[in-house]
């Protein structure tokens, strides 16, 4: 294949293109060597069928070239493309291959779904495709087509692979580019799931540099190049790393399947092991909690079981009562207490009971159990110090992790340390990397890695409760 020439024809479509269809069609098209790698990556593996070709979404048709160039004895070719601007390139380039080919100059969606109710059309050995990437609205013909095959998604490009995984015979294999927001978006859950009961991973790659790929188009989107087949269980995942612009020095790394998605995740998760290598090879994270002599525990009072203990307001009551902070106490990391909450109590009453759940005031690192939608950060650590409640013991509710030493609290730098660093942007992204749900648990904590006491001391000099996200983050970076 002549890259030079097929990337010309690209280019100089691309001048063709109505700006307004460009975002409409999600028109942002392969560059040649990205599409001799793809085809590359398609190609390996035996298919035992004659093999077809499926080129959804083809552009002027430089990924369909690709796929003809590397994969041999391909029978026939079928694409679909919906901007006619497309067609003079598309239909030159595929003609140039001498195979039968057959193109659809309409819209793709539809005709899958056709195709798959009906049972009607090709199924096919190989696909290869850039789909279109563009919201899909909830109330859309598109929404509602999809969801009559059972595809539940929020973007064209996941809409293109599930119908393209539909369409797939037994054994078939799909080499997508795509944006890599589906490994671990919420919303593309039901993606996730369709593609993981019908296909395996064999393959990703992630490129190195965010900008580069498309940079004709001045694309700035995380993208990834993902291998699937269908209807077969593969144990490894092979995971090659370059940087965009030099596809030829590449890292590869091979992981076990369930590194990659890890059994019983509900959220299906796809995680980039290759990264979490990267993170550990920092300072910052080499130490468990075990290592540092600090202990994680749920806070020990289930407040639900208390109910007729719970003090809201703390004039209804002469008894002695203990101190129970809630995330509403902490305002930017200040505490305010006592302070009126709908839901929510400021204490609980010293009872006999519970005498062995309340814990000596002290240091101690909270750390949100369930973190709401609209926090940034899925890790959200508060500071509490022997002067927050102005009480000698306190009761930790159970939607809070504390981190403390043989339930006393922590030495002052070591606590002051460990909150800068969990409410940095570093951990959040190290913690996504691990952690499949939205939950933060005693174990996964546990599991984690940390600074050396000495960083995290030095952390703690720097750092004060009510500082922001960048405040934090710098000095968190300054020490990496
Ligand atoms: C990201 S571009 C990739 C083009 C080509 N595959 C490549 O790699 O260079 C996506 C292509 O899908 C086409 N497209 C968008 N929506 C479509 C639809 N519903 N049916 C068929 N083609 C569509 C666009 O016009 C565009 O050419």
């Amino acid at each position: 294949m002549n890259l030079a020439l097929i990337d010309s024809i690209r280019l100089e479509a691309n001048t063709k293109l109505d700006p307004n269809n460009k975002s409409l069609f999600g028109q942002f098209m392969t560059p040649a060597k990205v599409a001799m790698f793809m085809a590359k990556m398609l190609s390996e593996g035996s298919v035992t069928e004659e093999p077809n070709l499926l080129d959804c979404g083809a552009g002027v048709g430089t990924l369909t070239s690709a796929a003809v160039h590397c994969i041999k004895n391909i029978q026939s070719i079928e694409q679909w493309e919906i901007d006619p601007i497309m067609k003079p390139y598309l239909e030159s380039n595929t003609r140039a291959l001498g195979l039968p080919f057959l193109t659809h100059y309409s819209d793709f969606i539809e005709d899958a779904v056709n195709n798959i109710k009906n049972n009607t059309g090709t199924r096919f050995t190989h696909a290869i495709l850039n789909p279109p990437y563009k919201k899909i609205n909830s109330n859309s013909s598109y929404r509602k087509l999809l969801r009559s095959v059972g595809i539940e998604t929020v973007n064209l490009y996941t809409a293109f692979i599930a119908l393209t995984i539909l369409l797939m015979k037994d054994g078939g294999r799909i080499v997508a580019i795509v944006p890599r927001s589906f490994c671990n978006g919420t919303y593309y859950r039901p993606f996730r799931k369709l593609m993981l009961e019908h296909c395996s991973i064999n393959k990703l790659h992630l490129f190195d540099s965010r900008v580069s790929t498309f940079q004709d188009d001045d694309v700035l989107q995380e993208n990834i190049i993902i291998s699937l087949v269908k209807g077969r269980s593969i144990s490894e995942v092979v995971i090659s790393t370059s940087n965009s612009d030099d596809l030829e020095n590449i890292e590869l790394n091979t992981f076990k399947t369930s590194e990659i998605i890890i059994e019983h995740d509900p959220e299906s998760f796809i995680r980039f092991p290759s990264e979490a290598k990267f993170i550990q090879n920092s300072k910052l994270f080499k130490h468990s909690l075990l290592d540092l002599g600090i202990k994680v525990s749920t806070g020990p009072v289930v407040d639900f079981r208390e109910k007729s203990s719970l003090i809201k307001d703390l004039k209804d009551t002469t008894l002695p009562i203990i101190p129970m902070p809630y995330p509403h106490h902490f305002v930017n990391g200040i505490i305010e207490y006592p302070k009126q909450h709908k839901k929510y109590p400021n204490a609980i009453l010293k009872t006999e009971k519970l005498s062995k759940s309340f814990w000596p005031s002290g240091y101690y690192v909270l750390i949100k159990r369930f973190s709401s939608k609209e926090e940034k950060r899925r890790v959200v650590a508060y500071l509490v110090t022997p002067t927050s409640f102005e009480s000698s013991l306190l009761a930790f509710e159970n939607g809070w992790n504390v981190l403390h030493f043989e339930k006393h609290g922590l030495q002052k730098s070591i606590a002051t340390g460990l909150t800068c660093f969990l409410n940095s942007m570093e951990v959040d992204n190290y913690f996504r990397v691990f952690s499949g749900h939205t939950q933060v648990n005693a174990t996964d904590l546990r599991n984690m890695l940390f600074p050396s006491k000495d960083l995290l001391e030095a952390m703690g000099e720097k750092y004060s409760p009510e500082m922001n996200q960048q405040q934090i983050d710098s000095i968190v970076e300054s020490f990496k």
